[in-house]
């Protein structure tokens, strides 16, 4: 589903330059649960951007669904966000003076999906989130750090996207109410197949994914799967 080849970013700033990104490359397939762990300033939210096409890497290339992503312009690439792809955010993005079911289901509306639609698909989201139904008609004020993070999660679902790109999702949330969010994601993982890329700097977080990839310093220094196919590659020798 993603192929990445020896992608750099480098920021330029007036005369300042940064290269956040310097040479990464590694390949996630359809149904994979991976984290993308690394300290703070590492590059995470930088890749995740490349990921997601809401930015273009300074060099190398980015295959998504076997399309070189560099030769779509920007109709195409805002179709393909539309389309494939689900984000959830630290800091959740929501519409504070617009209920949870209007939240979820403003990506429907420009998306032209007709209004009867919309509420239902919301309604379906919100379910595979697992927010409860007495919360639809609240306001963001009227949740708990949890719940929110929750219809962020439905909202980044509502357009049945094949990848879900989640940046450091339970930031903002206690260790048990991130628990369950976690949770959520495996679920959304396991039982309707969906590729998930998890960004983190905690370990614990991490965890919950299927393969880690360390970042540090804008470069991949371990990968759990290419770790793994190692061990079998010697136990075959
Ligand atoms: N728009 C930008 N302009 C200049 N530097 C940036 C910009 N965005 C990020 N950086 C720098 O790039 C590095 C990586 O940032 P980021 O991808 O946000 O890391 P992480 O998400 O791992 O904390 C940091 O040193 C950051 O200061
Ligand atoms: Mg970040």
């Amino acid at each position: 589903m993603i192929e990445i080849s020896d992608i750099t970013k480098t920021y330029v700033d007036g005369p300042l330059r940064f290269q956040a990104l310097r040479g990464v490359s590694f390949s996630i397939d359809d149904g994979e649960f991976v984290a993308i762990m690394g300290p703070s300033g590492s590059g995470k939210s930088t890749l995740m951007h490349i990921l997601g096409c809401l930015d273009t890497p300074t060099s190398g290339a980015y295959a998504l669904d076997g399309r070189d992503v560099s030769e779509l312009d920007d109709d195409e690439l805002a179709r393909i966000r539309c389309e494939k792809i689900g984000f959830v955010f630290q800091a959740f993005n929501l519409l504070p003076r617009a209920t949870v079911m209007r939240n979820v289901a403003l990506p429907l509306v420009y998306a032209d999906v007709p209004a009867e639609e919309r509420e239902a698909r919301a309604r379906k989201a919100l379910k595979a989130a697992g927010l409860d139904e007495a919360h639809y008609a609240h306001l963001s004020n009227q949740l708990s750090g949890g719940q929110i993070q929750r219809v962020a999660i439905a909202r980044a679902l509502v357009n049945d996207p094949s990848l879900i790109l989640a940046d450091e999702p339970t930031g903002n949330l206690d260790t048990k109410t991130g628990e369950v969010v976690l949770g959520t994601f495996q679920k959304l993982n396991q039982e309707q197949g969906r590729t998930i890329v998890l960004i983190t700097h905690e370990s614990d977080v991490a965890e919950h994914a299927r393969r880690i990839i360390h970042v540090r310093d804008g470069r991949v220094i371990e990968d759990s799967k290419s770790h793994t196919r190692r061990i079998i590659h010697h136990e075959n020798n």
